[in-house]
């Protein structure tokens, strides 16, 4: 089972990923966790993709589809994958299908949660993070248990690329080279549109129900 999470900045793939994965008893590879970790770690990928992220850019597409294709090759992602932040351009996703034909896989669903730009960046601005395990958390919408301290007792930050004027440029990237992937998808009859605004509960029923788990 390979599912695909498409939706803008904020819309909330990183929340629903840990349920959906667990459900389907598949790894969450997240592109975005992948490049921060590296990051974290001071790799040369980690400090090469800091300059596309912190200016709300796209990192180029042949260093991220080698390390999804790489990624995919590895024991847990046999029986499939939740791929959340992949693919984001029209090159990548040709490729990822191209990279599954050749292993004799396919897309079986790309799920998309859609929400207006307006609440994007309220959601966004407003999120923080775990620095040691990555929970998510929100100013207003669900707030940390502690001022600047995540249930496990790590530290909480804002993400450099949620700055206001970085959260701009995001959205302008995703609605000029992602969201023409809405009907790549859906051309090809796996699109699964979402209503994005609700609880994070009620999302996630969404979405199970979409997937034929209701
Ligand atoms: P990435 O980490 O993938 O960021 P993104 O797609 O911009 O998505 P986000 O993590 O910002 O949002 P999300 O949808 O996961 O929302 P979340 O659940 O956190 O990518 C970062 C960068 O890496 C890119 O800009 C790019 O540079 C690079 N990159 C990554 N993949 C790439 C690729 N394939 N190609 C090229 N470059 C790539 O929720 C957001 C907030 O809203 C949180 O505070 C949360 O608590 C809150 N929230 C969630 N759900 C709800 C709800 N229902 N109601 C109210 N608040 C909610």
């Amino acid at each position: 089972m390979i599912i695909i999470l498409l939706g803008p900045p904020g819309a909330g793939k990183g929340t629903q990923a840990g349920a959906i994965a667990e459900k389907f008893n598949i790894p969450h590879i997240s592109t975005g966790d992948i490049f921060r970790a590296n990051l974290k770690e001071g790799t040369p990928l980690g400090l090469e993709a800091k300059k596309y992220m912190d200016a709300g850019a796209l990192v180029p597409d042949d260093l991220v589809v080698r390390l999804v294709a790489d990624r995919l090759t590895a024991p847990d992602a046999r029986p499939g994958a939740l791929l959340d932040g992949f693919p984001r351009t029209e090159a990548q996703a040709g490729a990822l299908s191209e990279y599954l034909r050749s292993s004799g896989r396919q897309v079986d669903h790309c799920v998309c949660l859609n929400v207006p730009d307006e609440a994007l960046v309220a959601r966004l601005s407003g999120r923080r993070m775990c620095r040691s395990c990555g929970a998510s958390y929100h100013v207003v919408y669900s707030p940390p248990p502690a001022e600047g301290r995540c249930r496990c007792g790590g530290d909480i930050y804002q993400r450099d690329d949620d700055l206001e004027s970085t959260i701009v440029n995001r959205l302008k990237v995703y609605h000029e080279q992602t969201s023409p992937l809405v009907a790549w998808y859906g051309q090809a009859g796996l699109l699964r549109p979402i209503d994005g605004q609700g609880t994070v509960d009620e999302i996630k029923n969404r979405i199970y129900a979409a997937l034929g788990q209701g």
